[in-house]
Formats: structure tokens, C-alpha cells, sequence
């Protein structure tokens, strides 16, 4: 069995060969820290968003309903929220030709000079650093190892300061003029949800405890991007805000945090492949945050984070836009009277997708030895929950004639409606099999001889790689149940 370090790189290279995901624009050698899904990885993608919706709006006891913002947002929304002040990383000038570097930047350009040992303990060092916001620390390690500027050629550097993570861009006609035509590529899809607030809260007569999810992309000039897709420029959360009464914040963050770890176990993820993280350092505007991690190839990291966001989203937009953020609780409180006007608090419940993809990949990733000494074989498997697998059922005639794919492509138009099905007719029946587990499809039927005489198939489990005789009339229902 490959060791971890080695999975997670058969996984990028798996995920390439099968259509699963591509480096993006990669006939010009790629950009850094974004990726493209391909036919099977936006299929697995999209299972996993549309199950994410359905337990979110639909089948929850809460009453929760989703919205769909726009990506680019009015820019004080930013200066509100926090992000202009607080959502930075650290970077360096250079004092001679005022080059201005991100540090991770300058210390990786560095680190590729280096010999392959030595170039990975200089990473491990400067990630460390980064973690720690330790500022002296990097601008020690640039000054210790002689790194030089690319344009003036010296080592001459300022102090380390921050860098804001958003990614600015020009609105309308005329650019590069003034501040205002300028607005962000959001960070997050949760101001969204702020910024709407009230226009959901009054149209949909909505009584607190209610909640409020999206799903869409937000985008982050990320300073150490190396991880695949863990750690993307480009990226997709699906997010909740949940609006309670000032006071009841404890209970409602237990109840999610509980709550979204049942969603990773209806995944059919193990329990000890999670843990929780409490956060030490919480964020500008949480007063207690976690994270669900997920035990990688690559270790146990953040798949999924649960904030309790207190006012500060709301207070805010109501102080910048001067507009009140208020809620009429007519609920009767201990003393008999309402509770009358406050500002919502909210839990957050906010997962990458993209994360998402990569843990359920991970999981599912399985090499198998399948051999003898006599008769080496083997297998790589994909053994995704059958709900979540890019394509459900591979329809495959056993031989090109004989009325074999009439037979088959029947079966074909009968389920194409309700799920996906991939046919293939090429090629021995043993090689079709291994093409539809490397991709996860959880069953295959053969058609055969056999069936114009009596009606049957072969059916074909993925995992266990059992076969059994099927009556054809009842495919569609058996691989109907099993996604549903
Ligand atoms: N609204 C709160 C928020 O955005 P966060 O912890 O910064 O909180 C939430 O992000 C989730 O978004 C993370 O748990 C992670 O799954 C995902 N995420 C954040 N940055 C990401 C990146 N650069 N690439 C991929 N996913 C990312």
C-alpha cells in the first residue's frame, strides 16, 4: 500500500487521467491555485452541492431557505464586514528597486533553487512561521539565506507587513481612474446572506430561529497555495447563517455542531476520520468557532468551519448603510412581555465544496491487490456512497451483435431519465469493469445470450465485485433505491 504522501499524489494524477479535475488553462502551463472539474469531478461536485441543498432547505426540522447573490457586492460591504481591515497576509518590499514581494512568494521562488530535501524543510519552516503570523521571524529567514530581489538584485528588504487576501477589480466603462469604480471579488458568500437579510426576513415572513443558505464561489489571493484543491484562488462554499434570539447563541452552536458532523457521517465516512478543532484565535467576528477536520492523506485539516458570529455582521451593515437590522420577536418572553426589537445573532455553518470533493476523493481512493503470484492483477477503486458517484450504472452489452446492444440500449432509454448511465459496448467485459470502478460507478449490468432467452442480466457490484442475476424489469428500481 502506497504511504500517505504517495496516495495523495495518485489521487491528483487519478483525478487527471479519469476526468475528475485539470489544472486550469494547463496548455499554458496552468495558474497557480486554480483548477477545472472535468466530466466526472462536476458531476461528483454537483451530487455533492444538490445533497448539501436538499439537507439544508428541505430537510431540516429549523425553517431555512436559500438565496443566490451576486459575486460582486457594493465595496463598503467589505469595509463593514471587516475584511478591508482584517483579511490580510504578510509581504516584503525591497528597498532599492520598491519591488514588492509576497513573502511566501519570494521564499518559494528561493526554495526552487534549492535541492529537493533541502527545498522542503525551507517550506516547512516558512509555513510554520506563516501560521504563527510570526512577521520577524520570515523577514530573518529572507535576510539568513541572502534571498535577492529579481530587479535590483539585493537583499535589501523593509519589514514584513500585512497583505489584504480579496481580489480587487474595476466596475464599468471607465478604468483605472478612480477608487470607485473598484470593487471585490467576494471572500466569502456569507455577506451575501447579511446584505439580504431583511429583504428574506420581511418577504418571507420568516420567525426567528430561521436560517439562510447559498452555495457559490468566493475568491482568495491565498499566500500559501499548494495543497490541490484544499487550498484554491478560485474556490466554492456552501454556507448557512442561522438568526437567533441575543442570548440563546451557546445552545444553537452545540446544535450545529452536532447537526453538520451528522451530515459528514450520513457521508459514510467513518467517525474517527473527523475530528473537532476549537479555535484559540477566533476570527474578527466570532465568539467561539470550530472546525470539522478530516483526517487526508496529508493529515487532519479543516473541511468545514461552525461560528457563532454574535451581531457583528448585522451591527455593522446597519451602522454602514444606516439602515436597521432589526427584528420584532412578538414572542412572549419570561416577564410575559415580548421580546420585542433586537438584532439577530447568528450561527455560521460554512464548507468548502472544493474540500468536500477532495475528502470524499480521499476516502473513497482505494489501490487493490487483487492478484495471485501466479496471475498478478490489481485495481484502483473509487468507492463512493452510490448518491454521490458521477455516474450510477455502466450498461454493457457482453459482445457487439446478435441483438445484444438493441437489448441494452432499452435498459438505456428506461433509466436515463432518473440517473445517470454510461454505455459502452467495446472492448473485454473485465476492462469495462475496471474503467467503471476507476470512475466509481457502484453497479454495472452485462447483457447477454442469455438475456434474450429469459430476460436477465449480470449485475455487478463495484465494491465487493460480486455478480448475480438480475431480472432486467427490475434494474431501474434496485439502482433507484440505492441512490436515493
Ligand atoms: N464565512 C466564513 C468563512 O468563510 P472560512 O473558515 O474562512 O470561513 C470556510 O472558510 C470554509 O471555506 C473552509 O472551512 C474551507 O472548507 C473553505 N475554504 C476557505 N478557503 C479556501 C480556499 N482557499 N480553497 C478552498 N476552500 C477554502
Amino acid at each position: 500500500m502506497a504511504n500517505d504522501t504517495n496516495k495523495f499524489q495518485a489521487i491528483i494524477s487519478h483525478c487527471k487521467e479519469y476526468g475528475f479535475i485539470f489544472p486550469s488553462s494547463e496548455i499554458y502551463d496552468g495558474l497557480s491555485a486554480v483548477y477545472d472539474y472535468g466530466q466526472n469531478g462536476s458531476e461528483l461536485k454537483k451530487n455533492i452541492r444538490d445533497y448539501w441543498w436538499k439537507w439544508m432547505t428541505q430537510l431540516q426540522e429549523e425553517n431555512i431557505v436559500g438565496i443566490d447573490a451576486a459575486i460582486f457586492m457594493h465595496p463598503t460591504t467589505w469595509k463593514a464586514s471587516g475584511h478591508v481591515d482584517n483579511f490580510s497576509d504578510p509581504m516584503i518590499d525591497n528597498k532599492d528597486s520598491k519591488k514588492r514581494y509576497r513573502v511566501d512568494h519570494l521564499i518559494e521562488a528561493f526554495a526552487d533553487t534549492l535541492p529537493e530535501a533541502e527545498k522542503e524543510a525551507l517550506l516547512a519552516e516558512m509555513e510554520a512561521l506563516l501560521k504563527t503570523e510570526d512577521f520577524a521571524g520570515l523577514k530573518s529567514l529572507i535576510e539568513a539565506r541572502k534571498m535577492k530581489c529579481s530587479v535590483s538584485g539585493t537583499a535589501n528588504w523593509t519589514d514584513v507587513r500585512q497583505f489584504n487576501l480579496m481580489f480587487k477589480t474595476e466596475f464599468g466603462a471607465v478604468s483605472g481612474e478612480a477608487d470607485d469604480n473598484m470593487v471585490y471579488l467576494r471572500p466569502e458568500t456569507a455577506q451575501g446572506i447579511f446584505v439580504n437579510f431583511l429583504n428574506v426576513q420581511k418577504s418571507g415572513r420568516m420567525k426567528i430561529p430561521f436560517g439562510i443558505a447559498q452555495i457559490g464561489k468566493a475568491f482568495r489571493n491565498e499566500i500559501v497555495a499548494r495543497q490541490f484543491i484544499f487550498r484554491m484562488r478560485e474556490f466554492e462554499q456552501m454556507e448557512m447563517q442561522f438568526f437567533i434570539r441575543p442570548g440563546t447563541q451557546k445552545e444553537w452552536y452545540e446544535y450545529w455542531k452536532n447537526a453538520r458532523m451528522q451530515w459528514h457521517l450520513s457521508l459514510g465516512i467513518p467517525a474517527e476520520k473527523y475530528k473537532f478543532h476549537d479555535h484559540a484565535k477566533l476570527a474578527h467576528y466570532a465568539d467561539a468557532a470550530c472546525d470539522i477536520e478530516y483526517n487526508f492523506p496529508i493529515g487532519f485539516k479543516e473541511v468545514e468551519g461552525i461560528h457563532s458570529r454574535t451581531d457583528f455582521d448585522l451591527r455593522n451593515h446597519q451602522e454602514y448603510s444606516k439602515k436597521k437590522m432589526q427584528y420584532f420577536d412578538a414572542e412572549l418572553g419570561p416577564d410575559g412581555k415580548p421580546y420585542g426589537n433586537y438584532i439577530p445573532y447568528v450561527i455560521e455553518t460554512s464548507i468548502g465544496l472544493d474540500r468536500t470533493v477532495m475528502m470524499v476523493l480521499s476516502e473513497a481512493y482505494e489501490e487493490q491487490d487483487l492478484g495471485t503470484p501466479e496471475k498478478p492483477d490489481s485495481r484502483v477503486v473509487l468507492r463512493f456512497p452510490p448518491k454521490l458517484a458521477p455516474v450510477k450504472l455502466g450498461i454493457l452489452p457482453l459482445m457487439k451483435k446478435d441483438g445484444l446492444p438493441e437489448i441494452a440500449r432499452e435498459l438505456l432509454a428506461e433509466c436515463r431519465a432518473s440517473f445517470r448511465c454510461f454505455y459502452e459496448e467495446k472492448d473485454a467485459i473485465g476492462k469495462r469493469y475496471r474503467r467503471q470502478d476507476a470512475i466509481g460507478t457502484p453497479f454495472c449490468v452485462t447483457i447477454d445470450h442469455q438475456t434474450k432467452e429469459d430476460r436477465t442480466v449480470t449485475i455487478r457490484y463495484r465494491d465487493s465485485m460480486e455478480q448475480e442475476r438480475i431480472p432486467l424489469d427490475q434494474v431501474k428500481n434496485l439502482i433507484a433505491k440505492a441512490i436515493d
